[in-house]
C-alpha cells in the first residue's frame, strides 16, 4: 500500500515498520529507538537476530552522537561518497541499541541519496533499515517486490524503481586500511582517488565473516541458476545480454547491454524475481563478462544466488 511522506512519518513515529526507497534497494525502516518495531523487522524478514542492521541518517551530524572513534580518512570518505551507496562500519558507543548491532562493538552507518528518504530522515532522525526482502531472497528494487514479499497492505513510501539496483558497498577500517566487507554499488576503483589505494575485498569464505549477514544464503530465487561462460550454446532458459545471441535458448531474459553493467545491476534482482514469477525451474546465466568494476559485484551476487548449499 503506497503511503505519502507524511503518512510514512506518522507510522514510523508511532512505532510501525515502513518500507522506504533508497538509491540502492528498498529498505524496511524502523525508528532507532523503537525496539518493538525493530523486533518486527527481524520477524517480518525471518532474519537471524545475530545479523545487525544498518543505521541510515540524513547527514554526519545525525551519526556523530553514536560514534566512539573516527578512523583515518573517515571525513574524506564521508565528504566524497555521502549521500550515496556507501556503508561504513564504525566503532559505536552505547547509544546504539544492542538489538541493532547484534551485540558487536561496531555499527554500520549510511547516508542514502534518494531524495524522498533524505527528506524523511531529516524530519524523523536516524532509521535502521535492512533490505526490504525476505532473508535469503533477492532484494526489492520496485514497490511490487516489497508487496510480493510482505503483502499488498504493507506500507511502502513510493519512490519508484531504485536506480543502482545493488546494495551499498560496505567498508571497514582494519589493519591500517579500509577494506571491503561487502561488495556493492561502488566498485573498489571508485575509492582509489580518495584513499590513494584500492581497498582490498575481504574474503567471505570463512565461517565468521566480517559482515555476519554474509554467512547466510543470499539473493537466491527458487529457480536453480547455472552460471556459464558458454550460455550461447545452451538450450535452457537463459539470462543474457541484449547485444548477444542465444540461438538455442528455450526462452531469454535480457539483463541489458554488455557495455552497460550499470543497467544490468539495475535489472538484476527484478529479473531473478521474474524467474520465480514465471515458475522457471532452471536457468543458465551468461557470466562471460569481465571480472572488473561493477561486474565484480554482479558476479558475486550471481554466485551467491546460484549457491544451493545454504
Ligand atoms: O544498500 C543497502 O545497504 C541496503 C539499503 C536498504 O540501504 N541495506 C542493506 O541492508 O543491504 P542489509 O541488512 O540487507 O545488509 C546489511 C549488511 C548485513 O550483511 C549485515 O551483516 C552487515 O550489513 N552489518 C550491519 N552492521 C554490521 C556491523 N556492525 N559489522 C559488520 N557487518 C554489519
Ligand atoms: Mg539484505
Amino acid at each position: 500500500m503506497r503511503v505519502s511522506l507524511s503518512e510514512a512519518y506518522r507510522l514510523l513515529h508511532s512505532g510501525h515498520v515502513v518500507a522506504v526507497p533508497t538509491e540502492t534497494v528498498y529498505g524496511l525502516a524502523a525508528g532507532l529507538e523503537r525496539p518493538g518495531a525493530i523486533d518486527q523487522i527481524f520477524s517480518l524478514k525471518k532474519r537471524p537476530a545475530n545479523n545487525p542492521l544498518i543505521i541510515h541518517a540524513a547527514d554526519v551530524s545525525q551519526i556523530s552522537p553514536f560514534l566512539a572513534a573516527y578512523p583515518e580518512d573517515f571525513a574524506l570518505l564521508a565528504r566524497n561518497f555521502w549521500p550515496g551507496p556507501l556503508t561504513l562500519i564504525l566503532e559505536a558507543n552505547q547509544k546504539v541499541p544492542p538489538q541493532v548491532r547484534a551485540g558487536l562493538p561496531t555499527a554500520a552507518f549510511r547516508i542514502p541519496q534518494h531524495s524522498l528518504t533524505r527528506a524523511l530522515l531529516e524530519w524523523i532522525g536516524p532509521l535502521v533499515m535492512p533490505s526490504a526482502n525476505l532473508s535469503g531472497k533477492p532484494s526489492a528494487t520496485k514497490i511490487e517486490h516489497v508487496e510480493h514479499d510482505f503483502g499488498e497492505k504493507f506500507p511502502v513510501l513510493d519512490g519508484g524503481a531504485c536506480g543502482c539496483g545493488l546494495e551499498s558497498t560496505i567498508l571497514i577500517f582494519r589493519e591500517g586500511a579500509w577494506q571491503i566487507a561487502r561488495q556493492g554499488a561502488l566498485p573498489p576503483d571508485a575509492f582509489y582517488s580518495t584513499l590513494g589505494y584500492l581497498p582490498n575485498i575481504i574474503s567471505q569464505s570463512s565461517q565468521e565473516p566480517i559482515c555476519p549477514g554474509q554467512k547466510y544464503k543470499h539473493y537466491a530465487p527458487e529457480t536453480h541458476l547455472i552460471l556459464s561462460k558458454q550460455a550461447s550454446q545452451c538450450s535452457t532458459v537463459v539470462l543474457g545480454y541484449n547485444d548477444r545471441n542465444y540461438p538455442l535458448a528455450k526462452k531469454i531474459y535480457f539483463l541489458g547491454q554488455t557495455s552497460r553493467p550499470d543497467q544490468v545491476a539495475e535489472k538484476l534482482y527484478a529479473t531473478l524475481r521474474e524467474l520465480d514469477r514465471d515458475s522457471i525451474q532452471e536457468a543458465t546465466v551468461d557470466v562471460d563478462v569481465p571480472d572488473i568494476g561493477l561486474w565484480k559485484t554482479i558476479l558475486e551476487r550471481l554466485s551467491k544466488a546460484s549457491d544451493r548449499s545454504g
